[in-house]
């Protein structure tokens, strides 16, 4: 493991102004509420309309980023986007975020396209650089934003959202040390989801999908596990290596998925302890016991994810930012496991130590505010939104300190209006 201490900082969120409830959509697809609430572990689901793309929530982070922190920007030596929602076949969205900040000059910026996993790439690129010592002193943005969309009516409908989260990396990692050389990858080329070009709406074989997740976790936490032992983070014994991490942060599509993904993990962990498969006894104790120990090592870290949906790159980042503001103080010092998926696949597990400073640094992020801001919009309103054409943004005047498209000129070259 590294001897370097190097990590997330501070983190920043933009949200989209609307959002729809689900019993609303549930209501009016003629389903039970209960599957979308219950079933799927939602309660509303954000809404956007073309002006906000992934360019204006990823600047809208990165703005509340710099507010927040009073970072000074000539301290920036990379800004690396993770995103599978880009505007533009070549110039990436970081060019925009960088444009529209003015950042410094004499920086890397460049995005990261591997769907929900691109932030975490970026998270991992910034954290080795700066560890490697290239970095010289210099800090990075990692930002991860993006906009979820499946067809209307489809089975995926409930699952959309959209955010961004905006981290800033450093030496001086106040929010999450990392672990660095410790976390566990797996990839596999498989079509569970996919999008391809010119497309507007993902395409997923939902069931699939789920079952290619666990299958990456499972491989992913073997080898944390594995490089956790060796170096003594975690040691053998009656508690499990997986339990003695004070949380368990997951990607969350839906918030069933992180229940799902839990009980895999427990029963991974469990028959690796045990060297054998659970016997029949075994699994139905394990299953009893399963919503006290989740309410405990996860429960907390959902509850952002459950008013905003899926974000894609940005969803395990939401649950980092729900888990601090709810558990920041009483967390300092204790180590998380975070798990990130996507589809297509690649995975990682990694883990990271809870800084002293968490609580003021999530503070800073404003979360209820942010929530309290939006405005909830009827089914009517949400499909009026998202049948507008992708360069056809509602003329809406972007909010002071926020950025929104406004439409492309004849050359083709995106525009940005600022608040
Ligand atoms: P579906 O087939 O319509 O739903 O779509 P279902 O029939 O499987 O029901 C869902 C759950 O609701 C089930 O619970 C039902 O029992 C329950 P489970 O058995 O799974 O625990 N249910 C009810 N509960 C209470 N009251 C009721 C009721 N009715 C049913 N009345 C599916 C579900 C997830 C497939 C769909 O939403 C979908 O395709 N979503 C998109 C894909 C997705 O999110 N995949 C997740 C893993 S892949 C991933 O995370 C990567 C991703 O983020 C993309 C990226 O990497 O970029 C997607």
């Amino acid at each position: 493991m590294s001897k370097h201490r190097v990590g997330i900082e501070a983190l920043a969120v933009a949200l989209p102004e609307r959002y729809v409830e689900l019993e609303d959509l549930a209501k009016a697809r003629g389903v039970d509420p209960a599957k979308y609430t219950t079933g799927l572990g939602g309660k509303q689901m954000a809404v956007t309309d073309p002006g906000e793309d992934s360019v204006a929530l990823a600047a809208n982070a990165v703005g509340a980023l710099l507010r927040a922190t009073g970072q000074d920007p000539g301290q920036l030596g990379m800004l690396a986007v993770g995103t599978e929602s880009g505007v533009d076949h070549a110039k990436p969205v970081a060019s925009y975020v960088h444009g529209l900040h003015g950042l410094p000059r004499a920086m890397r910026t460049f995005d990261i396209q591997h769907a929900c996993y691109g932030g975490t790439a970026g998270l991992m690129a910034a954290a080795e650089w700066i560890a490697s010592g290239a970095a010289a002193g210099r800090k990075a943005l990692v930002v991860c934003a993006d906009v979820a969309r499946y067809e209307l009516l489809g089975p995926g409908e409930p699952t959309q959202g959209g955010a961004a989260v905006a981290l800033l990396v450093s030496d001086t990692p106040d929010l999450l040390a990392l672990d660095l050389g410790i976390s566990g990858a797996a990839t596999q080329h498989v079509h569970d989801f996919w999008r391809p070009s010119g497309r507007r709406e993902a395409l997923v074989d939902g069931h699939y999908s789920v079952k290619c997740y666990l299958e990456a976790l499972g491989e992913a936490y073997r080898g944390w596990r594995q490089r956790a032992l060796e170096r003594e983070l975690v040691r053998p014994g009656p508690t499990l290596p997986s339990e003695q991490l004070a949380r368990l942060l997951f990607h969350v599509p839906f918030c069933k998925m992180a229940k799902k993904a839990y009980a895999h993990l427990r029963q991974v962990d469990l028959e690796l302890a045990a060297g054998a498969p659970l016997s029949a006894e075994a699994l139905a104790k394990e299953s009893a016991a399963l919503e006290a120990k989740l309410a405990g090592q996860v429960g907390s870290s959902l509850w952002l994810n459950a008013r905003v949906g899926n974000a894609y790159t940005a969803s395990l980042y939401l649950a980092l930012a729900g888990l601090l503001e709810t558990e920041a103080s009483a967390l300092a010092g204790q180590r998380l496991g975070l798990f990130s998926y996507g589809s297509g696949y690649c995975s990682e597990l990694f883990s990271g130590v809870v800084g002293e400073r968490a609580a003021a640094r999530i503070a800073a992020a404003g979360l209820e505010e942010l929530l309290a801001r939006r405005e909830r919009v009827d089914v009517a309103e949400y499909e009026r939104l998202y049948r507008l054409a992708a360069d056809a943004p509602e003329a809406r005047a972007p909010r002071p300190g926020m950025f929104r498209f406004t439409g492309i000129d004849s050359e083709g070259r995106r525009q940005y209006a600022a608040g």
